[in-house]
This record gives structure tokens, sequence and C-alpha cells, in this order.
């Protein structure tokens, strides 16, 4: 009889659906497992993937500034090209490893999408890269890519690569640690309260707030909330930092809302000189001529006015030029 329970939980354990991933525990399992014949050998299996990308899109190897010019026969053997091979391979494992716990594997995700979006990679390329892992999943698994094995594989790359593309496409000056900090320094009503009020467009907070706020759930952590929030399509996706600085300072947490005022501002500005710097040291590289900086200039400039933004202030110093814009 204990032997029949037990292998009755076992079988409804693993029919069991992690809502928030939208994986069963089976499927995880199915992940995991077969995940382990790549991490048997992360060099050659990243080696294989990151040529079959470059082979199809050519123009992703230009990404890379140490081996952007080594032809590709050449690259197996490149240790600097080898080494970013892995640090895929290893970034991905991380994360599938993480699946236990999916606020890690979230904050895992963000840590790493953030810098590549910093660099300016797109979600096009991790879209074209997550074709590539898919198509090359059948010769690496062999007869264990079952279609079962398949479909959990679908689901869990699926879930991954829209993740990156949300947080490359999100909002640009709310970030991970921007919104730890004010999960860390919130109540919970206090939090539950800022995400009712966030989800109004409303200049001034609805009467209904409290109704609303009764609607968010009790045992979601803050973090968690602010993270759905900033990222979803329907609620905080595309806003600016503004959007909660108003409602921190209508519900009277001012301090809150001169930090991330303060810290917004002072990540504008740091993004403003690392793409002028950039943009710099790449014409520095190339040893072009003063008239293709203003072409540099202008097309930044151009890409302000493209997100409705005014320059305001444009500061110049030797060897850089910062252009401040209003929102
Ligand atoms: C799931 C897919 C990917 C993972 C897990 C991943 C992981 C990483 C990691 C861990 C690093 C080193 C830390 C950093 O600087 O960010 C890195 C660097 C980098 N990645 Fe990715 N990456 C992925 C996809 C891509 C794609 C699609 C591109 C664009 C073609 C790309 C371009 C770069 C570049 C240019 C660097 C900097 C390399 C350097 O140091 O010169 N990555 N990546």
């Amino acid at each position: 009889m204990a032997l029949f329970r037990g292998l009755f939980d076992f079988f409804l354990n693993d029919n069991k659906l992690d809502e928030k991933l939208g994986l069963t525990e089976k499927q995880k399992k199915l992940v995991q497992n077969t995940w382990a014949i790549v991490r048997k050998d992360e060099v050659s299996v990243g080696v294989a993937l990151v040529i079959a990308f470059f082979k199809q899109y050519p123009e992703s190897q230009k990404e890379f500034k140490s081996f952007k010019d080594v032809p590709l026969d050449e690259l197996p053997k490149n240790k600097r090209f080898q080494a970013h091979c892995i640090n895929i391979v290893a970034t991905l494992g991380k994360v599938i490893e993480q699946m236990h716990d999916p606020e890690l594997m979230e904050a895992s995700l963000i840590n790493f999408t953030e810098k590549h979006k910093a660099r300016g990679q797109t979600p096009e390329q991790f879209e074209n890269l997550k074709q590539v892992i898919l198509a090359a999943f059948p010769s690496l698994f062999g007869k264990q890519y079952t279609s079962e094995v398949q479909e959990a594989w679908k689901k869990t790359l699926d879930l991954i690569f829209s993740r990156i593309c949300q947080v490359i496409h999100g909002t640009i000056d709310v970030n991970l640690s921007e919104l730890e900090y004010l999960a860390a320094r919130l109540s919970l009503v206090e939090c539950r309260r800022l995400i009712a009020a966030l989800h109004y467009t409303t200049y001034d907070l609805p009467s209904s707030l409290a109704e609303a706020e009764r609607k968010v759930d009790e045992e979601i952590p803050c973090l968690r909330l602010l993270l759905h929030w900033n990222s979803s399509p329907e609620e905080g996706r595309g806003k600016t930092h503004a959007a909660i600085v108003h409602r921190l300072r209508q519900l009277n947490r001012n301090d809150l809302a001169d930090w991330l005022g303060k810290t917004t501002f002072k990540q504008l500005g740091k993004d403003l000189d690392n793409a002028i710097t950039l943009s710099f040291d790449e014409l520095a590289e190339e040893e072009m001529e003063t008239s293709t900086s203003a072409f540099h200039i202008a097309n930044y400039t151009q890409s302000c006015a493209k997100h409705d933004q005014n320059i305001l202030y444009r500061m110049q110093n030797s060897h850089k030029i910062y252009l401040i814009c209003k929102v």
C-alpha cells in the first residue's frame, strides 16, 4: 500500500504544473537531464552552436570585437572564441538549473540580458540563436530527443528567449537593482498599493484604489510584483521610471521617489557617456575623418528624436559630446 501511494505521489508530482513557468515537473526534469549531455563537453557543444549561428547569420560575428575578423574555419581553435562559447553554454545551463526557483532564474536572465542590451544586441539576434539551438538538438541528443523531450525543450527555450526579448524591449530606465532597492524598502502593504496604483493611467489616484489593491496577491513577494509589472506588455513595459516616481510621491514615499529619480538621471548620464565613448572609440579604431563623427552625432540626435525626446543640453569637451534629452 505504501509503495502504491509512493508511486501515486511520484506521478502526481511529476504532472504538477509550475504555473509561473508553464512547465510540469516532468518537463523540467527532461530538460535538465538532457542538458547533462551538453555539460559533459561545454566547449565542443558551444563551439558547434556558435559556428552554426555565425554561418547562418554572418552579420552576428561582427558583434564580437575580439574575433569579428577571424575566418570561420579558424574560430574553433581561437581561445577567446572558445571562452565566449563556454560563456553562452554555462550561462544557459545555470538558468536551466535554476528552474526550481523561478525568481532566481528570472534574476539571472535579467542580469546577463541587461549587459547585452547595453551593448546593443537585439531580440532578433537572440531569436536567431534560439532557432539555431533548437535545430541542433536532434543530433546533439540523439535517441533521447523524443517528442516529449522536444516539447519540453521548445517550451523552455520559448520561455527563456521571450523573457530575454522582454528585457531588451522593456523599460529603459528601471533595472533589476533599482527594483530590488525599492522592494527592500517598501512594506508589503505599500508595495501592493503601488502595484495597484501603477495599473491606472489616470494622473490622480483613482477612488477605487483600495479595491484594486485587494486584487494584488498577498502571497507574491514585492520584487516579483514589480518585475511582473515592469515587463508585462499591457502593464509597465514601455513606461518610463516617471510612472513609478509619480505614484511613489502620491503614496507618500518621497524618499524613494527622490532616490529613483536621481539614480535614473545618473544612469542616463552613464548611458550617454558609454554611447558617445563607444562611437568615438569605434571612430578612433577605424581612423575616420572628423566629418564622420558629425554623422555619428547626428545619428545619436536622431535616435533621441525617434524616442520623442527633445535635446535640452549639448555639452562638449575635447573628445565627448553629451546630449541631454527632454522626455
Ligand atoms: C542565450 C544566449 C546568450 C547567452 C547565455 C550569452 C551569454 C553571454 C555572457 C555570459 C557573456 C559575457 C558577459 C557579458 O559581457 O555579457 C556574453 C558576452 C557577449 N555576448 Fe552573449 N550570450 C547570448 C547570446 C548572444 C547573442 C545572440 C549575441 C549577439 C550576436 C551575443 C553577443 C555577445 C557579445 C558581443 C558579448 C561581448 C563579448 C566580448 O567580451 O567581447 N550574445 N554573452
